[in-house]
C-alpha cells in the first residue's frame, strides 16, 4: 500500500470512529505530515483521496473539513397539473409582501450578499462614466442597448463556443425582463407556455401576468430536466414558447447535462416550440466547469437565450440581456415599446468595468465561496434541522431546496421564521399551482457568520416544533 493510501485509511478510521466528527476542521498538512512522518505532498495526497470519496471537503485558505451526513435529496414529485391551465397560486400574490422586507436576514434572496460582489470596481466604474461621458450617460439609450456592453456580452458567448453577433443582443432590465419580452414577442393571451416544476416564481408571474396558460415539466433534483417528459408533453399539447433553466435551475440547483441539453432542443425543434432559456446561473457552477448555453447547439432559430448580470456583479444594476437570433427585432420593438430603453449610465459602467476587469477572477472567488456556504448550510442542516429533513446537492447557483419530514409545513415554517427577523421562501411559490407545501428555500448567498449558524439552528427548532 501506498504511503498516502495508509494515511488516507487512518483518517478514514478516525472519521468512521467519531474521532473527528462532521464539520471538523482536518488537522494542516503540514501537522498531518509532521505527525505521520510524510512528506507534505504524501499528506496532500491523502486529502485529495478523502476528498474523492466524499468524506471531507476543502475550503479556501482554510483546510479540509469532515463532510456532514449529508441528507438525500428531496423526493421528485409529479406536478398537480396534467394539462395546461391557468397559474392559480395565491401564494404568488402575496410574494411581494413576503419577500420585500429589509429587516431579515435574507435566506430568502437568491443573490449574492453586496460583500461577495465587487462593489468598489463597480463603484469606480459608474463614477468615470459619469464623468468622462455625461452626455451620453445622461441621454436615452438606444433601445437595444449601447454597443460597447453588448460587444462585451457576444465576446463572452464566443468563449463558451456559441455564436452571437452583439447586433443580436438586446440589454434588458434583469433577466426578468428579457423573459417577458420575449414572452411578449412571442406569444397571445390564451397561448400555452412550457415551465419547469419547480420553477422561479417569477418566471410564473409573467407567465400569470401575459395571461398565458401553463404546462409543467419536472426538473429532478441531481439530474435536471425530464427530456422525456417534455417530448411527450410536447406531443400532446400544443406549446408556443417554453421558458426553461437548464443550468442549475432555480430552486434546486439542479445541472441538466450536454446530451439532455441536446435532446430538449431537438425536441423542441421538431414540435416548434420556441426555447427561452434563462441562463442565469450558467457562471455559477460551483466545480468551476462553466456548462453551455442550449443556444450553442442551435441552428434553426429555435431558441431566445436570456442572461443577467444581477447574480455575478449586482442585481441593483438592473442589467440583463436576449440573445435574440431571429426574434432580434420583435424584441427591440417589445422594448422600446415596453421601456424606451434601459438606463444609460449602468451600461456604460459595466461595458467598462467587462473591458478592464478580470471577470473570472472574480467569479471563480465568488464560487468557491457558495459552494463553501452551501456546505456550510447542508452540516448545519444535519445538525440542528429534524431527522428526515432532506437538502438538494446543487451543482450551482445561489439556493437550497429543503424538503421537510412527514407533516412539515414550509409556509407555516416561513412565518415562523419570519416572526423572528429570518427570511426564507416557502415552498409553494414555486409550482403554478401551489405544490412542494413541505418545501423551502434558502440562500446560499449569505457569507458564514455566527449569525447565520443562529438563524439555521433557530429553524432547525422552529422545524422541529411544527413536527412535535
Ligand atoms: C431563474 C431566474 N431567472 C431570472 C431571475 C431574475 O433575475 P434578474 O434580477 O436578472 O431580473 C432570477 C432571480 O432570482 C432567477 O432565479
Amino acid at each position: 500500500m501506498l504511503l498516502y493510501e495508509q494515511l488516507a485509511g487512518e483518517l478514514r478510521g478516525q472519521i468512521a470512529r467519531g474521532g473527528l466528527r462532521a464539520g471538523e476542521r482536518l488537522p494542516s498538512i503540514r501537522q498531518l505530515a509532521h505527525g505521520h512522518g510524510v512528506s507534505a505532498a504524501t499528506a496532500v495526497q491523502a486529502c485529495f483521496q478523502l476528498e474523492r470519496e466524499g468524506l471531507v471537503v476543502a475550503r479556501p485558505r482554510s483546510g479540509y473539513y469532515v463532510r456532514a451526513a449529508v441528507p438525500p435529496p428531496p423526493v421528485a414529485r409529479p406536478p398537480r397539473r396534467r394539462v395546461p391551465g391557468a397559474v392559480s397560486n395565491p401564494a404568488l400574490e402575496n410574494v411581494l409582501d413576503m419577500l420585500s422586507r429589509s429587516d431579515v436576514l435574507p435566506l430568502h434572496s437568491a443573490t449574492p450578499a453586496p460583500a461577495l460582489l465587487p462593489q468598489a470596481a463597480l463603484t469606480a466604474a459608474l463614477a468615470r462614466s459619469l464623468r468622462h461621458q455625461p452626455a451620453a450617460a445622461l441621454d436615452y439609450s438606444p433601445p437595444q442597448g449601447l454597443p460597447a456592453l453588448r460587444r462585451q456580452i457576444a465576446r463572452r458567448y464566443a468563449q463558451l463556443g456559441a455564436a452571437v453577433s452583439p447586433d443580436e443582443i438586446v440589454i434588458t432590465a434583469g433577466a426578468m425582463e428579457g423573459i417577458t419580452l420575449a414572452l411578449r414577442a412571442l406569444t397571445a393571451p390564451g397561448d400555452v407556455v412550457m415551465v419547469e416544476t419547480p420553477s422561479y416564481h417569477g418566471i410564473l408571474q409573467a407567465v400569470a401576468a401575459l395571461r398565458l396558460k401553463v404546462l409543467e415539466v419536472p426538473n429532478l433534483p441531481g439530474r435536471g430536466i425530464d427530456v422525456p417528459r417534455l417530448d411527450q408533453l410536447l406531443q400532446q399539447h400544443r406549446v408556443r414558447a417554453a421558458v426553461l433553466v437548464p443550468n442549475f435551475n432555480n430552486p434546486l440547483g439542479s445541472l441538466t447535462d450536454d446530451a439532455a441539453k441536446q435532446a430538449l432542443l431537438a425536441s423542441c425543434t421538431r414540435h416548434g416550440t420556441v426555447v427561452i432559456e434563462d441562463d442565469i446561473y450558467g457562471d455559477l457552477a460551483w466545480s468551476g466547469e462553466r456548462p453551455s448555453p442550449l443556444c450553442r447547439w442551435d441552428t434553426q432559430g429555435a431558441v431566445i437565450s436570456c442572461g443577467s448580470f444581477s447574480k455575478t456583479l449586482s442585481p441593483g444594476l438592473r442589467l440583463g440581456w436576449l440573445a435574440g437570433g431571429a426574434w432580434t427585432d420583435a424584441l427591440v420593438r417589445a422594448k422600446y415599446f415596453s421601456t424606451v430603453g434601459s438606463a444609460s449610465l449602468p451600461q456604460l459602467a459595466m461595458a467598462e468595468y467587462l473591458q478592464k476587469h478580470d471577470l473570472e477572477r472574480h467569479l471563480r472567488r465568488l464560487r468557491r465561496t457558495l459552494a463553501d456556504n452551501a456546505q456550510r448550510l447542508h452540516e448545519a442542516i444535519a445538525r440542528h434541522w429534524p431527522a428526515g429533513t432532506r437538502a438538494s446537492e446543487p451543482r450551482g447557483g445561489l439556493s437550497l431546496w429543503l424538503q421537510l419530514p412527514e407533516g412539515g409545513e414550509g409556509y407555516a415554517l416561513f412565518e415562523a421564521a419570519l416572526a423572528q427577523g429570518i427570511g426564507t421562501s416557502p415552498g409553494v411559490l414555486f409550482s403554478s399551482r401551489g405544490d412542494y407545501a413541505d418545501c423551502l428555500r434558502l440562500s446560499c448567498g449569505l457569507p458564514w457568520s455566527p449569525r447565520l449558524d443562529q438563524a439555521l439552528k433557530r429553524l432547525g427548532q422552529l422545524a422541529a416544533r411544527q413536527l412535535a
